[in-house]
């Protein structure tokens, strides 16, 4: 008899039974992480909306957002549909060569809603894979006769070799080897651009930045995006913003670079809530000239791609099509906006509320940060809970005092929120846009709550949980 596990097999496996097929067949160290939260120990049922269903009976608000991959919530019924629809019509998944219509119309639409001459797209799976179809594009617009790439110091793109190449939150991490040229600046800072492509004069082939970057909710100013776009159009540099994440209404316009009339990038990657929480699939959209200069010939007429496995699947480009129109239908900028009105007063009025535990409140529209601090008698606490010398690491402390706060939302308030694995490591409020006021409200009053309580009290109990677990 098959000793295989089934589909049907899955809704019984109990949590130790999937700790324990976990442990030995996907990661180890991943269940001794992740079992120091609450929600490390429980498994879902079903997900909906803004509202995860757990296998014990329990309603858990999605806090999350699904790190920026659901906007729509979970499971939205137009989703739904249209993934229903494809499947009972027996339509064609995998096209290969021959044209689909699916492609074709996603493309039309992502032209239709950006700015400028925004209008050549490609659709590979993933973030990385967007990123690093961008960044080939920009080498190949200049023929290979550039070598130089600018990127930020704190950013994230990704984590192939490529894009992890360009993540300047790497640093200090495991040295993978990476693409040659890639030259950090300061964040937000023109001069330090200025002063690399000076330094590198002739030879910066193109500038990757995130215009709001969403691991470390800090944003560019206006003066800096268009002094970046004057730069770029004066020196011939390809300049990239990497949405993967701010896209489709999360920040309050369509695009965060939208908020600036006029703006316009030479490509705009994307993914996350594109593919409507359902499809793994991303896009990076170019200005047709430079589009036409890399690549408008028959010899290079395939060379763009970075997937051809799962390139352009046709359920994946429906759902996309579908989460494109209700974005914008459902008018997600302005959702967004509104969860911005109640978020950041709500934010800065708790900040203020606990000046001890709160460092810096920082956001835009439903994507918003909230650095956990504390002072030095809570910092002396964490590094006696860390071992060894990981109890110097000063980004280390801060990972614990807002895990401590993650797992106390979680396991009092039924609120399930996370924290960026860059910067200072803010504790991330960016919910799904169909999510309601009064539920916005109650996740301030939650957090409001958590730190009445104290950074050290929570501390200790956090620790108590299960702190030697985190490493
Ligand atoms: C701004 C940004 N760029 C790139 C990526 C990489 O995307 P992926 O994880 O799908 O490769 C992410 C992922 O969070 C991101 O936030």
């Amino acid at each position: 008899m098959s000793t295989l596990l089934s589909v049907e097999d899955c809704d019984g496996l109990t949590v130790g039974q999937v700790h324990d097929l976990y442990r030995r067949f996907v990661n180890r160290s991943q269940v001794r992480l992740m079992t120091s939260f609450g929600f490390g120990r429980e498994l879902v049922e079903r997900a909906e909306g803004a509202y995860l269903h757990l296998r014990d009976g329990r309603r858990v608000l999605d806090f999350t957002g699904g790190v920026g991959v659901l906007s729509h919530g979970h499971n939205h019924p137009r989703i739904l549909a249209v993934r229903r629809r494809f499947a009972e019509q027996r339509r064609m998944e995998v096209h290969k060569t021959y044209f689909s219509p699916y492609v074709a119309a996603l493309g039309h639409n992502l032209a239709e809603l950006l700015p400028g001459d925004l209008s050549m797209s490609f659709l590979p799976n993933s973030g990385a894979e967007a990123v690093e179809g961008a960044v080939k594009l920009a080498y190949k617009y200049h023929g290979g006769r550039r070598h130089t790439i600018l990127h930020a110091d704190i950013s994230f793109h990704g984590k192939l070799l490529g894009s992890g190449t360009l993540t300047g939150a790497a640093r200090g991490q495991f040295a993978y080897p990476g693409i040659p040229g890639a030259v950090p600046f300061a964040y937000g800072d023109l001069d330090s651009v200025r002063a690399a492509v000076r330094e590198h004069r002739g030879d910066v082939y193109a500038i990757l930045v995130e215009p709001m970057s969403a691991s470390t909710v800090r944003q560019c100013s206006e003066e800096f995006l268009r002094g970046l776009r004057e730069l770029c159009t004066a020196e011939d540099i390809v300049l990239i913003f990497d949405e993967i994440y701010t896209g489709w209404g999360k920040t309050g316009s369509l695009f965060y670079f939208m908020r600036y009339p006029g703006l316009v990038p030479d490509v705009l990657t994307t993914s996350k809530s594109f593919g409507g929480g359902k499809s793994s699939i991303s896009a990076y959209v170019a200005r047709q000239p430079i589009f036409r200069k890399a690549y408008d010939n028959a010899a290079d007429a395939l060379a763009h791609s970075t997937s051809t496995t799962y390139y352009g699947f046709g359920e994946e480009c429906a759902t996309a099509i579908e989460a494109v129109n209700i974005a914008v239908e459902d008018d997600y900028p302005g959702r967004a906006r509104r969860i911005g009105e109640i978020l950041g007063p709500g934010l800065r009025r708790i900040a203020k509320q606990h000046p001890d535990a709160v460092a810096r409140v920082e956001g835009a529209g439903a994507l918003w940060g909230v650095s956990i601090a504390g002072g030095p008698k809570v910092l002396d606490l964490a590094a006696k809970l860390a071992p060894g010398g990981l109890a110097r690491d000063p980004r280390l402390r801060a990972k614990l005092v807002t895990a401590a706060v993650v797992s106390a939302l979680y396991l009092d308030h039924d609120i399930y929120s996370y924290y960026a694995l860059n910067g200072d490591h803010p504790l991330i409020a960016g919910p799904p846009l169909v999510i309601e006021p009064d539920e916005v409200e109650r996740f301030l009053d939650s957090l409001d709550t958590v730190l009445g309580q104290g950074l050290t009290k929570l501390l200790t109990r956090f620790a108590a949980q299960k702190v030697s677990s985190l490493w």
